[in-house]
């Protein structure tokens, strides 16, 4: 059998999170009216290897929303402006024309391309640019660009024509790339759409899992608005804000994302959203935390924050530590394992808002396992597991653990117990070598403390 696209979860940026359609200086400051959408995201891109996190494993740069416009003619192109119909006041250039040497200037670099549109008429910026009607053409134009990956939108689009839209859209990206060696991974947004609770959640399931290779399982993460001072005004691990209801905190997306992890596999990635680490808002602490639970659930590592500023201030200690964190060769392995396995949660304390921990485990392609132990208490606690309490079942024997964040090994008793201390939405992260005296239970329990 051959490998399927995205085998393992895609990586790399994108820039809606941080950055949504509003133009941007070049970075430093200077004249921004030669800036353009495109030379940003260049930059970005040219920051993605400089520091270093190309080199780790993120390469997809994914352009979001308001980068195209459609022309009366019925044309897909780069939207000449910088600007959206929400976000008025572009004058910095956007895109060319025709986006072929852009993405080759990608391609050079190592990078794949990604773009973004919306399935319907108007995107979620309400840019008229949509799919509807218009796939096969502009599939033939993605190809014909080298574009490696789309991200399909629904806002807009009736409920009941989503299956129907995306499936055109995957049969037109699958037709306009047969025979090609570049294929062009499909992101699609459909099942955020529906509440967790709402059964269409999983009915979707059944129609974007065959089309895409990954999938928005929730609301939008929810990014630190930046006061008029430059301070932050809120923290996205945790939203309670009702003035923000509709978003969905780091947590809160973990929490979504987690409850579907029977459907993920190789080619098939739950999309919990992008990555905060390395912007604004999210403590050190959570920023790991947000690292170790996307890669414990094999949930695509789409960083969105100022890769030129993280590149160039590297060694300022909050972008050294962020950079850290996204480049842990260990926790990259657990997410990038090539099972696939989607991680479970085994233990929640209490429900999910609330404080205590929640434990999540991962079947590895070695035979051994990940597991991660989450502090959601906003002080420091110690806690001690007997193993059995954690979804595996153990013989009297010992096991061969390595704490995935320092590589450092530890022998433990497989009858025994863990100990942590953790600081508020801190973790702690092993990987176990496999061992005869390990079972994972096959379905993984829920515990209720
Ligand atoms: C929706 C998506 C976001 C982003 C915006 C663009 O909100 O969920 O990720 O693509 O649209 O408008």
């Amino acid at each position: 059998s051959t490998t399927p696209l995205a085998a393992t979860p895609p990586m790399g940026f994108n820039n809606w999170a941080r950055f949504t359609c509003v133009p941007q200086a070049p970075p430093g400051g200077g004249d921004a009216r030669h800036y353009s959408f495109q030379t940003f995201m260049t930059d970005q891109g040219r920051a993605m290897t400089a520091s270093g996190l190309a080199k780790a494993g993120y390469r997809t740069l994914v352009t979001d929303d308001c980068w195209m416009e459609r022309r009366p003619d019925g044309n897909l192109h780069g939207a000449s402006h910088w600007t959206s119909p929400r976000h008025h006041g572009g004058e910095q250039p956007g895109f060319d024309d025709d986006l072929t040497a852009y993405v080759a200037t990608l391609h050079r670099m190592g990078l794949l391309a990604g773009l973004y549109n919306t399935s319907g008429y108007l995107t979620c910026e309400y840019v008229p640019s949509g799919e509807a009607g218009h796939q096969t053409q502009d599939a033939r134009k993605f190809a014909r660009w080298g574009v490696d990956f789309l991200k399909l939108d629904n806002c807009g689009a009736p409920e009941t024509s989503l299956p129907g839209l995306f499936r055109a859209m995957g049969d037109a990206l699958g037709a306009a790339t047969a025979g090609s060696a570049r294929k062009i991974l499909f992101d699609e947004s459909a099942p955020a759409e529906f509440a967790p609770s709402d059964p269409l959640k999983y009915e979707s399931m059944s129609w974007v899992r065959g089309l895409g290779q990954m999938w928005r399982t929730g609301p939008d993460v929810a990014t630190t608005r930046i006061g008029d001072n430059g301070r932050p005004l809120d923290d996205p691990w945790l939203v309670t804000d009702p003035a923000r209801a509709g978003l969905d905190g780091v947590y809160q997306s973990f929490t979504d994302t987690v409850a579907l992890s029977r459907y993920v596999s190789p080619g098939n990635w739950n999309d919990a959203d992008q990555l905060l680490i390395g912007d604004d808002g999210l403590t050190s602490a959570e920023e790991r935390s947000q690292m170790a639970l996307w890669s414990l659930m094999g949930a695509p590592l789409l960083v969105s924050a100022d890769l030129r500023l993280m590149a160039r201030d590297a060694s300022d200690p909050h972008y050294a530590q962020s950079l850290a964190i996204l480049k842990n060769s260990g926790m990259i392995a657990i997410d990038q394992d090539p099972l696939g396995a989607g991680g479970r949660l085994v233990l929640r304390d209490n429900p999910a808002d609330d404080a205590g921990m929640d434990v999540v485990l991962k079947p590895l392609a070695d035979g051994g396992l990940a597991f991660l132990i989450l502090n959601k208490d906003d002080k420091t606690v110690t806690r001690t597991f007997p193993l059995s309490r954690l979804g595996v079942e153990a013989k009297p024997c010992s096991l061969d653990l390595i704490d995935i964040w320092t590589g450092k090994p530890e022998r433990i008793e497989a009858s025994g117990t863990l100990t942590v201390t953790l600081a508020a939405h801190d973790n702690a992260a092993w990987r176990i070598a496999p061992s005869a005296c390990l079972t994972v239970k096959p379905r993984g329990q829920i515990a209720i403390a």
